[in-house]
C-alpha cells in the first residue's frame, strides 16, 4: 500500500451556511472512505501563508453538519497581495514552501469568486488545488448553484413574508435590502418566493418613475402598501451610468498612477451610492404619499444553520471532491450539475461573474405575475 494522501482544506471569503457541512462531507469521505489525512488551515489564505493549521480527524468532523459559520474561520486575503507587518507582500512562494513542508498532495479551498482567483494563482504556482463553490450570491459561473444560496433565499423569503404583514397593517412601502453587490440572484429568488411587489437587481438599472407607477397602480387596485426587494447592488439609471463609466476607466487604465486614480474613483462612486435604498425610500414616499421604511437584512442572511438543500449540496460536493483528489485530479472547481457534480477548469471560473440574464426564466416568471422590475 502506498503512502496515504495528505490534504489541506480551508474556507475563504465571506462565511456562508454550508461551509461546515462541506468540510464534513469532504473530510468524512477523504479520511473514512479514501484513507487520506486531512489538515485544516485557519483564517483562509492567511492561515495558509502563516502555516497555521490543525489536524482534522473524524472527531473534529462530528457534530458540525448543522453548524453555521466555519470551524476553520475565514478571511478575504489575496495570496499575491497580502498585508503583512504593514507591507503588501506576494505570499505565493511562502505558501508553496508550506505546502511542501506539510507534505501535502492537494489543497481544497471552499469559496466564491475571490477564492477561485486565489486558487488559480496557486495552481499556476504549481500546487494541486481544487475549489468548492460557496456563496450566498450564487454568482459563480459553470455551476448550477452554490452552497449557501438556498439557505440565504429561505432567510430573505421569510423576512419578506414578515415585512408583508407589517407593510399591509401600516399602509406603508417597505423596502428590504438583500445581499448581492454584483448579481441579483438572491433578491430575485427571494422576491419571487416572497411575492415582493417590486424587485430591483443590479442587472436591470431601475427608473424611479417606473417603481412609482407600479406602486400607484397597486393603490388604484386598493392595495395601499407595497413590498420592494432591493439588491445591495441595484442602481437607478443615473447611478448605473456613473458606475459603468468608473468601471470603464478602470479597465482602460494601464499605468500604475492611472490604475490607482481609477481605483480611488470607483471606490468613491460606490461610496456615494451606498445609501441608495434609503434614497429610493425617500423618493417613493414623496411621489406616492405612502410612508416608507427600510430594512437591511445584511449578515442575517449568512448566519445560522444550512437548510436541507444546502446540506445535501454541501455533502454531495464534498464527497465528489474527495473522489477527485483520490483520482489525482486538480486545477478544478467541483461544480453542481443536475443531480450530480462535474469538475470544471479553474481558468474557466476565475475572474468571471454569473449575472442574471435578461431572458432568464425567473425574470419572465416575475413579470408574468405582475411584479415590477423597475424598467
Ligand atoms: O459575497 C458574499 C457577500 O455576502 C455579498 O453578498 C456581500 O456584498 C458581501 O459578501 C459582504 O461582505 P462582508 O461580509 O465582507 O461585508
Amino acid at each position: 500500500m502506498g503512502k496515504a494522501k495528505r490534504v489541506g482544506i480551508l474556507t475563504a471569503g465571506g462565511d456562508s451556511p454550508g461551509l461546515n457541512a462541506t468540510i464534513r462531507g469532504f473530510g468524512k469521505a477523504a479520511i473514512g472512505y479514501h484513507g487520506m489525512e486531512l489538515i485544516g488551515f485557519r483564517d483562509g489564505m492567511r492561515g495558509l501563508a502563516e502555516n497555521r493549521h490543525i489536524e482534522l480527524g473524524a472527531g473534529a468532523l462530528s457534530g458540525i453538519l448543522t453548524m453555521g459559520g466555519t470551524i476553520l474561520s475565514t478571511g478575504r486575503d489575496k495570496v499575491h497581495k497580502m498585508l503583512v507587518d504593514g507591507e503588501v507582500r506576494d505570499m505565493r512562494p511562502t505558501i508553496v514552501e508550506n505546502y511542501e513542508r506539510d507534505e501535502l498532495d492537494a489543497l481544497v479551498l471552499l469559496g466564491g469568486g475571490g477564492t477561485a482567483k486565489n486558487a488559480l494563482r496557486l495552481a499556476e504556482a504549481g500546487l494541486n488545488v481544487l475549489t468548492l463553490p460557496k456563496t450566498i450570491d450564487n454568482d459563480l459561473v459553470l455551476t448550477d448553484t452554490t452552497f449557501g444560496f438556498a439557505t440565504a433565499t429561505e432567510i430573505a423569503t421569510e423576512a419578506i413574508d414578515r415585512l408583508h404583514s407589517t407593510a399591509h397593517s401600516h399602509h406603508r412601502i417597505i423596502l428590504t435590502e438583500i445581499m448581492g453587490h454584483r448579481a441579483g440572484w438572491l433578491t430575485l429568488a427571494a422576491g419571487i418566493a416572497g411575492g415582493a411587489d417590486i424587485i430591483l437587481i443590479p442587472e436591470i438599472p431601475y427608473q424611479v418613475d417606473s417603481v412609482v407607477e407600479t406602486i400607484q397602480a397597486r393603490i388604484k387596485r386598493g392595495s395601499n402598501f407595497s413590498v420592494v426587494a432591493v439588491a445591495e447592488g441595484a442602481r437607478d439609471l443615473a447611478d448605473a451610468a456613473d458606475y459603468e463609466a468608473a468601471q470603464l476607466l478602470m479597465k482602460a487604465a494601464n499605468a500604475p498612477a492611472a490604475i490607482k486614480a481609477a481605483k480611488t474613483h470607483v471606490a468613491s462612486v460606490i461610496d456615494s451610492q451606498r445609501e441608495h435604498t434609503f434614497k429610493l425610500a425617500r423618493e417613493l414616499e414623496a411621489a406616492t404619499g405612502l410612508e416608507s421604511r427600510v430594512t437591511i437584512l445584511g449578515h442575517v442572511q449568512r448566519g445560522g444553520t444550512p437548510c436541507a438543500a444546502d446540506r445535501l449540496l454541501a455533502t454531495k460536493l464534498g464527497t465528489a471532491a474527495a473522489e477527485l483528489v483520490a483520482e489525482g485530479v486538480s486545477g478544478v472547481m467541483v461544480a453542481a450539475r443536475g443531480e450530480g457534480t462535474e469538475p470544471v477548469p479553474l481558468e474557466e471560473v476565475a475572474g468571471k461573474v454569473k449575472l442574471v440574464p435578461a431572458d432568464h426564466d425567473w425574470i419572465k416568471t416575475a413579470r408574468q405575475v405582475g411584479t415590477g422590475l423597475g424598467d
